[in-house]
């Protein structure tokens, strides 16, 4: 008998890769998906998979889907949203899952996507990280302090269970762009100064201008992220926290040449000024708190996931941006 998995958040940009892989390998028997929006799993050729609309708010759609079990994966998450929004479904959301795992009978192991973001975006960390510095979090940025959160409420509420943390910098590929497409660059464009913008603007066929402050930055393909998630819920390493990233490194100007716009250099102190303004300033919408993620280099060594996973990316950063890009 193959396992059956259950998985959060299959419908996203992680869990369509993620149950495609699950597909592919013969280890897997059944799995069983849950979001809260209408799905039909043969729309993608899936035939181990079935799949109910349910939220991870409402507890006992939780209890059903993970009860029958043998591992199960946790996706379901608010990236982009408000930052009440977001808690409500990251943390309570979250704690369902984790303790509805840890109380049913049947389920072993728990894979959990945290991201690179629950280091916390800090000026001393070191370069790379690796999974022994602690997931500090940032409180100025939500998504980070609540990635920090999650992974705390996980090993609080985990009992036995094997937990698998998975930290994947920003995922990118054809079917990946919506994190790229909203990171900091546009909030971060209002640096670049008018002058460079109206000589840009003269030039015909105007193109987006993006601010580059040289802050280095990694990238994952979604298939990669996959294939890890695989590993784990196979249990092909010990259980415990793995960082993913692509080989390489890119900054702004190499994202700006890949999807035909202008970069221009920023200092780095005009990007620590603005995240200060956006501290401070009220009311600003939440998504303005990303430009915590631009201040500094958030590197990973993904020796670790290589080693003890046997996790071997195919894309390197660039390949994954240019894939990105094309789509
Ligand atoms: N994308 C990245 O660059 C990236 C990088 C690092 C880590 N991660 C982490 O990887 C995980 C998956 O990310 P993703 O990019 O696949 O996210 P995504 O594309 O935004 O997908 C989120 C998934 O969760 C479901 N969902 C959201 N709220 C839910 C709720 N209350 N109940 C049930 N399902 C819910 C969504 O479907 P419905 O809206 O239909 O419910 C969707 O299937 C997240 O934990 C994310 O933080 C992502």
């Amino acid at each position: 008998m193959g396992l059956t998995v259950a998985v959060t958040g299959p419908t996203g940009e992680i869990g369509m890769a993620a149950v495609r892989a699950l597909e592919n390998d013969e280890r897997v028997e059944r799995i069983l998906g849950m979001a809260r929006s209408p799905f039909d799993p043969s729309s993608r050729g899936w035939k181990k998979t079935e799949y109910r609309q349910g939220d991870i708010l409402d507890r006992g759609a939780v209890d059903d889907l993970v009860a029958g079990a043998d591992v199960v994966v946790h996706l379901a998450f608010i990236i982009l949203g408000s930052r009440k929004e977001s808690e409500r479904v990251n943390l309570a959301g979250s704690r369902n899952v984790f303790e509805a795992t840890a109380g049913a009978e049947r389920p072993g192991r728990l894979v959990y996507t945290s991201s690179v973001a629950a280091y916390g975006y800090h000026g001393d960390n070191p370069v790379p990280l690796t999974e022994d510095v602690p997931p500090r979090g940032s409180k100025q940025h939500y998504y980070s302090a609540q990635k920090a959160a999650c992974e705390a409420l996980l090993a609080e509420t985990a009992g036995d269970l094997d937990t698998y943390v998975l930290r994947p910098c920003i995922v990118g590929g054809p079917e990946a762009t919506v994190l790229l497409r909203n990171l900091p660059w546009e909030q971060a464009a209002s640096y670049v100064p008018e002058q460079v913008r109206r000589l840009l603007g003269a030039v015909p066929g105007l193109k987006p201008v993006l601010p580059d402050p040289g802050v280095r930055f990694q990238l994952v393909h979604h298939d990669d992220v996959a294939s890890a998630t695989a590993a784990c819920v196979a249990g092909d390493g010990p259980a415990g926290a793995y960082n993913l990233a692509g080989d390489g490194e890119i900054t702004i100007s190499d994202l700006a040449h890949a999807i035909g716009a202008y970069a221009v250099p920023v200092p780095s102190e005009l990007v620590d000024l603005t995240a200060e303004f956006v501290d401070l300033v009220p009311l600003l919408p939440t998504q303005a708190e990303w430009i915590h993620a631009a201040r500094h280099p958030m590197l990973m060594d993904t020796a670790k996931a290589r080693r003890d996973l046997g996790w071997t990316p195919q894309y390197t950063t660039k390949q994954t941006l240019e894939a990105m890009a094309a789509a």
